[in-house]
């Protein structure tokens, strides 16, 4: 079985990380998002991953080379001249995705995160017999998703509107899709929308249909929405309980560490954070919802909280770093400094503090 990931885009709404690598390799969770993806496939059998890539295919495709070996999964790219949006790169990938077995294939967005029921998606697709399966998901703020208005009982879907202006249902698309080879008749290629092109086009037709998703899912290509995904994620860990977490007087809540991290003495960490390979945590340090990238190091008394760290960033001593503050990679923020809401490009020192929500260049 074969599956597609859409990751172009340039992951403007992730930036300052996204300056530093494509938004799919960005770390959610301790592990790059598309591999939360590429492992979910994996498991249930599926054989070869193509990536839909517009933007820096060798930055991606160098990096998972590793794990085509270690996942034992066929990874390949096709690679767009221009954006072809998210249909597209579909008919562009059409020889990669069709092998004559009549398999359907799966389409993931690369910016979504959920428990992955995909096992459960196939029963149901193979059930309802129509051409397309989505998967859908509650939402208290449709209007910036893709809503989808269904039949309770068959999951027919009888309309589907990419973020309506005005209120049609709260039931949005999660991004993740059962497609048979068929659809890609329907696509030609070219820049095309499969939520504005493609499905209102099949539902029209009443194949396609809409399984509601079990467990959390979020969207996780904005920092707020990151940060409340890493809150779900977390919790969702704990409902399996899950060996991964942190356990100490230290901790409160569920916290992730790596294990090459060092915690110092007096720290309080958590609830909601996630903290990286090579981090060092030193003394008395407050983190709360908080992701800390790869070879941070937060210094004496500090205190972390609603903010992503970037990769190899200080944060310097009795510095108070909050209210969705995001630093870029290497960025130093000195000591005494206050960051209320600062998004920091990589590379900056912060000398004087940020008092509202603004970019630092
Ligand atoms: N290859 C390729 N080429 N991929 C693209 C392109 C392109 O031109 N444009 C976007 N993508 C990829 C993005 O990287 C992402 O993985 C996916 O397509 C969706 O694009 P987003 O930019 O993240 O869209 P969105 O979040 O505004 O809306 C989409 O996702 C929502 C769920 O998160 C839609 O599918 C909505 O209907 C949906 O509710
Ligand atoms: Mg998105």
């Amino acid at each position: 079985m074969k599956a597609l990931i859409l990751v172009g885009g340039f992951g403007t709404r992730l930036r300052p990380l996204t300056l530093s690598v494509p938004k799919p390799l960005v770390e959610f969770a301790n592990k790059p998002m598309i591999l939360h993806q590429i492992e979910a496939l994996k498991a249930i059998g599926v054989t070869e991953v193509v990536l839909a890539i517009n933007y820096q295919p060798e930055v991606m495709m160098n990096f998972l080379k590793d794990f085509e070996t270690k996942l034992e999964i066929k990874i390949t790219c096709s690679q767009e001249t221009e954006p072809l949006g998210t249909a597209g790169p579909l008919a562009l990938a059409r020889d990669k995705l069709i092998d004559g077995s009549g398999e359907p294939f799966f389409v993931l967005n690369s910016d979504v995160i959920s428990e992955y029921p995909l096992k459960q998606m196939m029963e149901f697709h193979k059930v309802h017999g129509g051409e397309a399966s989505i998967m859908v998901t509650k939402v208290d703020e449709p209007s910036k998703y893709g809503v989808v208005v269904m039949e309770e009982s068959t999951g027919k879907v009888e309309k589907f509107v990419e973020k309506p202006k005005i209120f049609v249902g709260n039931k949005i698309n999660a991004g993740i899709y059962l497609l048979n080879p068929s659809v890609l008749d329907k696509i030609e290629l070219k820049p095309t929308s499969i939520e504005k092109e493609v499905f209102p086009k099949i539902a029209a037709e009443d194949k396609l249909y809409a399984m509601v998703l079990p467990g959390f899912w979020m969207d996780i290509g904005q920092p707020r929405d990151y940060i409340t995904g890493l809150r779900l994620y977390l919790e969702s860990l704990r409902k399996k309980s899950s060996s991964k977490l942190a356990n100490g007087p230290h901790i409160v809540g569920n916290v992730l560490v790596d294990e090459t991290a060092k915690i110092g003495e007096g720290c309080l960490i958590g609830p909601d954070v996630a903290i990286g390979p090579g981090c060092i945590v030193e003394s008395g340090v407050r983190l709360s919802r908080c992701s800390v990238m790869r070879g941070v190091r937060i210094k004496k008394h500090a205190c972390i909280s609603s903010s992503i760290i970037g990769w190899h960033s200080t944060v310097g001593q009795w510095a108070r770093v909050e209210n969705l503050t995001i630093l870029g990679e290497d960025v130093h923020v000195c000591d005494e400094i206050y960051s209320n809401g600062g998004v920091v490009l990589p590379h900056k020192e912060i000398k004087s503090s940020i008092l509202k929500p603004e970019i630092v260049m």
